[in-house]
């Protein structure tokens, strides 16, 4: 089976590649290199089994070319919370490159895997999150929120085009992915900036009190569920929740690995109180509900996070090297 990846030079693109080629799938990946790295996928170039094309999601005509053998369409990139801006980014590479998928996809009804994000429950305060639980998104005016209405669009596009054209369909609600190979700035979560700064010695930047809870999923977790997705073949539309169920507060998370990291000076928080990232509005607490992935698609996160974190420190331990040597 040949699989399409968009944004495979991205985190979870390049490690979703590595997983499908190693079970004996060929790889078509495409990426503009915007926010990822072709470093990322330089062992797969020349192979047979993989084919890169440096094009942009919002290119129909390259997007269709470049597709034009895959038998499945995993839909990765995109452009994440606008924090710091960005929203028109975000908005329009999401929106336009989503449709731009499921225009491809149409031709021969191929089955689309949809990234989406646990951000789309926004606000919700029921714990945990089902795949039927409310969308509970704040003013127009917080750009932050951009984002998930981003993918709710697309996640709405997916299943319109599932209804009027027969396109299959399978969305996918991923929480918080850490491991080798994330993004090593806020782009990457918080693992990625709480581990830079223990390992220089410098504060850790905290957003809001620190109170704010989360639940993080180790990146071979994740594949194993994207790579069962896209063998699933039962529905013509469903939605899953793929995370961990593990709750941690950022500020526990911020100890968590500190000890793990063996600081030998005290942890130092630097909190940065939401009023000083302008017009804001965090989510106060995400918690997945996998009852559904776990049954339908048989999902069972198995790295627990002291484990994934000892793996990702050590990674990160290597890649920052390596950054520090290329910058002399
Ligand atoms: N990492 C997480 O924890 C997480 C959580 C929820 C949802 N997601 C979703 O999963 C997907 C992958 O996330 P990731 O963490 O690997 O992000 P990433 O930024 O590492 O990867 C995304 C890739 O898409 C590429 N890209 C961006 N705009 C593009 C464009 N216009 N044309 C072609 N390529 C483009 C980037 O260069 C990058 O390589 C995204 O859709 C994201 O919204 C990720």
């Amino acid at each position: 089976m040949t699989i399409g990846i968009t944004g495979v030079a991205g985190f979870i693109g390049s490690n979703l590649a590595d997983e499908l080629i190693a079970g004996g799938c060929d790889v078509i990946g495409v990426d503009n290199l915007s926010m990822g790295s072709i470093r990322n996928v330089e062992h797969h170039l020349g192979s047979s089994r993989f084919r890169f094309h440096q094009i942009d999601v919002r290119d129909l005509a390259a997007l269709r070319e470049a597709f034009a053998r895959a038998d499945r369409i995993v839909h990765l990139a995109a452009f994440k919370i606008p924090r710091y801006g960005n929203a028109i980014e975000t908005l329009e590479v999401n929106n336009v490159g989503g449709k731009n998928v499921l225009e491809v996809a149409r031709d021969g009804q191929r089955r689309v895997v949809l990234a989406s994000t646990s951000d789309v429950y926004g606000k919700n305060a029921a714990l945990p999150f089902a795949e039927t639980s409310d969308s509970v998104i704040g003013p127009s005016t917080i750009a932050r929120w951009s984002y998930a209405v981003s993918k709710l669009f697309d996640e709405h596009l997916a299943l319109a085009y599932q209804a009027s054209y027969g396109v299959p369909v399978t969305i996918l609600r991923f929480f918080g992915s850490y491991g080798p190979r994330q993004h090593l700035s806020w782009w990457g979560g918080p693992q990625a900036v709480f581990i830079s700064a223990i390992l220089k010695d410098e504060p850790v930047e905290i957003h809001g009190d620190g109170s704010q809870t989360r639940s993080f999923t180790y990146i071979s977790d994740l594949i194993d569920g994207i790579v069962r997705a896209i063998h699933y073949e039962r529905d013509p539309a469903s939605i899953f929740n793929l995370g961990n169920t593990t709750e941690i507060s950022i500020k526990e998370l911020a100890q968590v690995i500190w000890e793990l990291c063996g600081a030998q000076r005290e942890l130092k928080l630097k909190i940065i109180p939401y009023s000083s990232l302008g017009r804001y509005e965090d989510v106060r607490r995400r918690v997945p509900d996998i009852t559904k992935a776990r049954q339908v698609l048989g999902f069972e996160p198995k790295v627990d996070l002291r484990e994934g974190l000892e793996r990702t420190i050590a990674w990160q331990r290597k890649a920052m090297s390596v950054t520090a040597l290329t910058a002399v």
